[in-house]
């Protein structure tokens, strides 16, 4: 399977994928795109020997037109499969149809709860005792598809975002890397019964 990655920063999602799956049970990440030119996830790219393009918003006149060049340059390196790892924008529904039930996301929440932009702030904001990460789905929403895999972690005392984050990444990491892995065997479906559950036959 074929695998393209959106980043906007650091790129520690971004690592644990090139580190653990790639080059693994067919798994190949054939492409890496980023909205910001010094985004350090291009670097990790560029140092694995992947392929990268930066598509900034301030080079389009609109969003559908950045999309538009950006799912073009995914499909002419045959990616199917596109892995959000803190990418910092919201796709255009024109992108989601060129990749059905193909986009998914890491995000540092326990979604439905603190969707969108600085995750771990609105949880500390809130006073919460449990943070933890969630991979999904990419629908036309905000962080509102479909969950794959989500963990929690207890933080009782947790004050800074700083140690949120410290314990949040390496869960992260380990559930984007299964959700790749299981999604290129076919272990992910739908419910049948149920039209937002994911059925994940995962060996992990
Ligand atoms: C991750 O914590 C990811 O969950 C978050 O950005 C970070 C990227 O870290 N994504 C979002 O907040 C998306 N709304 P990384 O660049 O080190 O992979």
């Amino acid at each position: 399977m074929k695998v393209g990655v959106l980043a906007s920063g650091t790129g520690t999602n971004l690592q644990a994928i090139l580190d653990r799956v790639h080059g693994r049970e067919g798994v190949d990440v054939v492409a890496v795109a980023s909205d910001q030119p010094s985004a350090k996830a291009l670097k990790r790219a560029r140092s694995a020997g992947v392929p990268t393009a930066v598509f900034a918003q301030n080079e389009y006149a609109a969003r559908a037109d950045r999309d538009r060049a950006m799912a073009e340059w995914l499909a002419e390196r045959g990616v199917e499969l596109v892995v959000l790892a803190g990418y910092m924008r919201l796709l255009s529904p024109e992108f989601l149809e060129r990749f059905p039930q193909r986009v998914i996301n890491v995000h540092p929440a326990l979604l439905p709860a603190f969707p969108g932009l600085d995750a771990v702030d609105q949880a500390l904001a809130y006073g919460v005792k449990v943070f933890g990460a969630t991979i999904h789905f990419v629908d036309e929403g905000v962080d509102s598809g479909a969950i794959i895999f989500q963990r929690g972690v207890e933080l009782a005392d947790a004050t800074s975002a700083d140690e949120v984050m410290a314990a949040i990444r390496p869960i992260e990491h380990e559930l984007l890397c299964r959700a790749i892995l299981a999604i290129s065997r076919g272990a992910v479906s739908g419910d049948p019964d149920h039209p937002r559950r994911v059925v994940v036959r995962d060996r992990a």
